[in-house]
């Protein structure tokens, strides 16, 4: 698999979802600078992995010979479980291949594999500033249930709340997933 190249440049691509392993690291931490102003390295990417309970999901396009075109990642999501909740470590889209639906799909496989591992509850913290990422956790079903005030300090210096939201993984109520 080789670093992200342009999406956009390829018309009609399959998402295929991989687990994420630490020999995908390093695309994942590249995939990261794309979406982060504090990027997460490949060794920060691999130790995380390493936790109990921590899992990822690689999206990408298989490569396809005949075009000479290799894999092209498109995003990658890290979840960490403990018991019965979890928590969405982060989760991050190339640039060029917003907006069609890859985090959906992402965030659905997860939801399907928490379900089947019994945890009741996904977490995540927002930047109240991060338009997108509230649209995609709303689109999905996550409620606000608190805000953690300033707690994001941006390179500029100005601090961010960040917004805590929850979803119940229980049932499918908007039909994708399980
Ligand atoms: C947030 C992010 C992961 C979304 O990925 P994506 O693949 O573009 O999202 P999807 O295409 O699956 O969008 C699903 C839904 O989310 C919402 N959404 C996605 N992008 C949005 C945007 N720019 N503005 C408002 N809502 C948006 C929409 O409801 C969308 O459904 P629709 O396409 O039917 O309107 C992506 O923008 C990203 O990588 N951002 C940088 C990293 C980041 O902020 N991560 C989250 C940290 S908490």
């Amino acid at each position: 698999m080789t670093e992200p190249t342009d999406p956009a440049a390829e018309p009609n691509l399959n998402i295929t979802l991989v687990p994420l392993t630490a020999a995908f690291a390093s695309v994942a931490s590249a995939l990261h600078e794309q979406g982060f102003e504090d990027p997460w390295d490949t060794d920060a990417i691999i130790r995380l992995l390493d936790v109990p309970g921590a899992f990822g999901l690689l999206a990408f396009a298989p490569g396809d010979l005949a075009a000479n075109r290799d894999d092209i990642p498109l995003g990658f999501v890290m979840v960490q479980a403990v018991l019965d909740e979890a928590e969405i470590n982060t989760i991050v889209v190339a640039k060029e291949a917003r907006k069609s639906g890859i985090a959906r799909k992402m965030l659905s496989a997860v939801f399907e594999r928490l379900r089947e591992n019994d945890v009741g509850r996904l977490l995540l913290e927002v930047a109240e500033d991060n338009a997108p990422a509230i649209g995609l956790y709303r689109h999905l079903g996550f409620d606000e249930i608190g805000r953690r005030k300033n707690y994001y300090r941006r390179k500029s210096g100005r601090m961010v709340d960040a917004l805590v939201m929850e979803r119940a993984l229980g049932n499918c109520v908007l039909g994708w997933g399980a």
